[in-house]
């Protein structure tokens, strides 16, 4: 588990140690050395920005990678023309990688004017064959690729770099490996997300992850513990375990151990009062986890639950390995056992094949489960995957149609369901001041200028913080700074599609 350890007692002219994470350590000795010599020369700390693309593992990696940097003595700040820029990649869908080519773009022309920038690329689109030869070739001012499996190797990645001519590249085809102990720097002080797994092993035939993430891997019981209990000490009151299917977590440790079980030894952990997971598989939901949950005093009432279709026929060919009554069956044991829980997904529209009697399968299961939110996806062609190589792709107009009639079943379903609450004193963690304008952060409710931004301008003069019930669901109360963290009971007012308007009681 990571403690302060003090750079200044490594030798940095000893070669460097074998075994991790001690190496990496030497590492960061050496890289702040480096960053001393520039302070030297201009007189300030390098900058550097760190960004995010894609899912909440991705934002746990950042942290990795944002609290290596501080330890080597960068100052991390919030802008593109920083000395130092990582861009940490997503590959899901096509848009995600094409979002990076653009970015990559704006990037160069920042470089031109500040020739000692350094650019470095991670994450899952680095580890998709092709993409490191078109950065080769049409973006030869990147300085350093790096993928996912030894994203650990940050610091002796980044001192590399200092040392080299041209591109550093590292890419690891995978890794049976995890490496603990490493520097964090948390993004919020009174919430973090926990990765308990690595990569994932059910190749569902659309999806490029198993590819770009490797096989599935636990961390052991006893280091998930000790960190959270460390980050419960540092003032963390609400942890998300993290995994691309928490439901198969322990199955390959030495002794072999449930979700379920890691949850319950998770709960007695004293000071902690939300715990929060992130993604269920339905193939292995049980109903050990299902009592697990209904008991809790701590996990929140809140439960992300992928679909994919409601068709039977797609998810076969999807290899979900469920059918549209199992799912459906499935939800009801969970309302049934947890009736105030919340039930989100995600949704692909225009898998290869999908008719639009498939698609009203889809609408039938929105109607019938009552998501409270759902992330509705157009299917986005995965070089590698099965589905890619299927035959009867759907096209864009088919796919749009179909697309816009499933978001306003989904739209009206969420809408109905949260206003349930309309009226109610509820739990809400404070998490943020609400800024005026910043769009609403849930689903596809987040657009600028919404009906959020008009509803807080009658309300200009009142300072407001944006809270999260268990639920997930979001509420603005007046409220100031020092509340940040804080878990406070709060009425909900005025029910505004996707959030609340409420107060302090
Ligand atoms: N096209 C569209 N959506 C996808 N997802 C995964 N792969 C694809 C793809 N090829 C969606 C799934 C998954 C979510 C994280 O991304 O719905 O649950
Ligand atoms: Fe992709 Fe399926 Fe694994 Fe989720 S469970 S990461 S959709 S292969």
């Amino acid at each position: 588990m990571y403690q302060e350890i003090d750079l200044d007692k490594i030798d940095i002219n000893s070669k460097p140690p074998a075994e991790e994470p001690a190496r990496q350590y030497y590492f960061m000795a050496k890289c702040r050395e480096w960053v001393q010599e520039f302070e030297r020369k201009k007189g300030r700390r390098p900058t550097a920005y760190v960004t995010t693309f894609g899912c909440q593992m991705n934002a746990r990696d950042s942290e990795k990678l944002a609290g290596i940097l501080e330890q080597a003595g960068y100052q991390i700040i919030d802008d593109e023309k920083a000395d130092f820029v990582i861009f940490n990649t997503c590959t899901v869908r096509d848009n995600a990688n094409q979002r990076v080519y653009g970015r990559l773009g704006e990037l160069n022309g920042h470089k031109r004017r500040n020739p000692d920038m350094k650019i470095a690329l991670c994450g899952c689109m680095m580890q998709e064959p092709g993409v490191i030869e078109k950065l080769r070739k049409s973006y030869s001012f990147v300085d350093l690729i790096f993928g996912t499996h030894n994203i650990y190797k940050f610091a002796e990645l980044l001192y590399a770099s200092y040392e080299a001519e041209g591109m550093v590249i590292d890419i690891w085809k995978d890794t049976d490996k995890i490496v603990e102990d490493l520097p964090v720097e948390r993004k919020y002080s009174f919430k973090s997300g926990i990765n308990i797994m690595f990569g994932c092993n059910n190749f569902c035939s659309y999806c490029i992850v198993p590819y770009v993430r490797g096989r599935e891997r636990s961390r052991k019981p006893e280091d998930i513990l000790e960190e959270i209990r460390r980050l419960v000490a540092d003032g963390v009151v609400e942890v998300m375990l993290l995994g691309q299917n928490v439901n198969s977590y322990g199955k390959n440790l030495d002794e072999p151990m449930t979700f379920a079980q890691l949850l319950r030894e998770v709960e007695k952990i004293e000071g902690l009062k939300r715990i929060r997971f992130m993604t269920s598989h339905p193939k292995d939901l049980s109903d050990e986890l299902i009592e697990v949950m209904a008991q809790s005093k701590k996990i929140c009432r809140h439960l992300h639950l992928p679909l994919q279709s409601g068709s039977t026929r797609i998810l076969e060919r999807m290899n979900r390995r469920y059918t549209k009554e199992q799912y459906l069956e499935l939800a009801q044991r969970i309302r049934d056992r947890v009736p105030d829980i919340a039930i989100t997904t995600d949704i692909i529209v225009g898998f290869p094949g999908e008719t639009p009697e498939d698609l009203e399968e889809t609408i039938d299961v929105v109607r019938r489960v009552k998501f409270d939110n759902a992330f509705t996806f157009i299917y986005s062609k995965r070089t590698g995957t099965p589905a890619a190589a299927m035959e009867d792709q759907v096209t864009r107009e088919q796919v749009k149609q179909g697309f816009d009639r499933l978001l306003k079943v989904v739209q009206d379903t969420a809408r109905s369901q949260v206003s349930r609450y309309q009226g109610c004193v509820m739990e809400a963690l404070i998490e943020e001041v609400t800024e005026k304008g910043h769009a609403v952060e849930e689903g596809h409710s987040a657009k600028k200028g919404s009906a959020r931004e008009e509803e807080l301008s009658g309300r200009e003069n009142v300072p407001m913080v944006t809270g999260r019930l268990s639920n997930n669901t979001i509420v603005h109360v007046p409220g100031d700074a020092s509340m940040i963290g804080k878990i406070v009971q709060v009425s909900l007012d005025e029910c505004h599609g996707f959030y609340y308007i409420g107060h302090c009681v």
